[in-house]
């Protein structure tokens, strides 16, 4: 029996991978190609090929991919784009960034995901991109998005931070939009030693000139065709995203069982759960449920050693950085319920059987 569980343990998985991570890190070193490098690019082979795209681009944080493909769909002052107010700031930054106005679509109150029965009315003439969230791990429905948005000019790019190893219908999250973002912040599905970050494509230009962006604009050395960005991807964590992109499936069927576990134990409370539609496989990055009660609820799992976190307490709209789009309370009521109500729990691939039983003896004695 255990008492306690952490939320999140990474000491766990590195002590399963040292022996393969440690000589990485050193060929790193006797090598100095610390800034790109070889270790980069066969990474950046391998995880094209994991995404099923023609290219992936590696890139120094989820954030920097981001702001790189929105400059590859040419996003600038006055354009808007659009995407969902319920998840990380990250993707309203990278359109911030680029100049352009970000507009708020609400999310499905059982996918958490951007709705796309609510896209086509936010669409204007100024609408350059939809940016999706796969949020917790389970894809937007791309389909259902790009429908929509295709014959009206406007180009789907995916934020994919949170969904390495998903699909709809057997694409893998990556090749699903016209670029994908990823990012591969340590504690992430597939997660660097470090900042990390990556974009995936199948068109040969776009990929050509992400590739320029995240490093000072050059095709050549020191010839510079635009104003761009050192967002280069650091040798060390090419090295070790390889060597844990071969463990990732293993990592997410896992995932998928402990997912499984905490969904049954949890059919007969009154929580909220995630749904996963037909056709949809999530990457379960986090488990998250929903309660009427969360402040207790939190209060007493953590009183049973259970300790929760929120993705996310408070809407985009709401938060200060935004209040000059002129939002109100109100305006997405399913994200604003959602904000008010999720708690994520322990969940990650070393956890053992027992602490799964000690997370939902926890939660069920609520
Ligand atoms: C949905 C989403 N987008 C973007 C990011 C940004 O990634 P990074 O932290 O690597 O910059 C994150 C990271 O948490 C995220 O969850």
């Amino acid at each position: 029996m255990v008492d306690a569980v952490p939320y999140f343990d990474l000491k766990r998985q590195f002590a399963n991978l040292r022996d393969e991570i440690l000589p990485a890190l050193e060929r790193v070193c006797e090598t100095c190609a610390f800034a790109g490098g070889p270790e980069v690019k066969a990474f950046e082979d391998a995880f094209a090929s994991y995404c099923g795209t023609t290219h992936a681009i590696g890139v120094s944080s989820g954030t920097s991919a981001l702001h790189v493909a929105l400059r590859c769909a040419d996003v600038g002052p006055g354009d808007e784009v659009i995407t969902t107010p319920y998840t990380f700031i990250s993707t309203t930054w990278a359109i911030s960034y680029c100049g352009a106005t970000p507009v708020f679509v609400d999310v499905d109150p059982t996918t958490r995901n951007l709705d796309p029965t609510k896209l086509e009315v936010a669409i204007t003439e100024r609408t350059k991109v939809v940016l999706p969230v796969h949020l917790y791990g389970l894809p937007a429905d791309i389909d259902a998005i790009t429908a929509i948005a295709a014959p009206r000019g406007v180009t789907v790019i995916e934020d994919a931070a949170q969904a390495q190893g998903a699909a709809i219908g057997g694409t893998r999250a990556g090749g699903l939009g016209r670029m994908a973002c990823f990012s591969f912040y340590p504690g992430k599905n597939l997660g660097a030693y470090g900042e990390g970050g990556a974009i995936t494509t199948n068109d040969p230009e776009w990929a050509a000139r992400a590739a320029r962006l995240r490093d000072h604009g050059q095709t050549e050395r020191y010839y510079h065709d635009e104003l761009a960005f050192n967002y280069r991807m650091d040798g060390f964590q090419g090295a070790v995203l390889a060597i844990k992109l071969a463990h990732l499936d293993a990592w997410n069927r896992r995932r998928a069982e402990i997912a499984a576990r905490y969904t049954d134990a949890f059919a007969s409370t009154s929580l909220g759960l995630p749904t996963v539609p037909d056709g949809f496989e999530t990457a379960w990055h986090l488990y998250v449920v929903e309660s009427d009660e969360r402040d207790r609820f939190r209060e007493h799992l953590q009183a049973r050693g259970v300790p929760t976190a929120l993705h996310y307490p408070v809407c985009l709209h709401e938060q200060k950085p935004y209040q000059h789009l002129g939002y109100s309370r109100g305006d997405f009521p399913n994200a604003e319920h959602l904000a008010g109500r999720v708690v994520s729990l322990p969940f990650f691939p070393e956890m053992t059987d027992e602490e799964v039983a000690h997370v939902i003896d926890a939660v069920r004695g609520f």
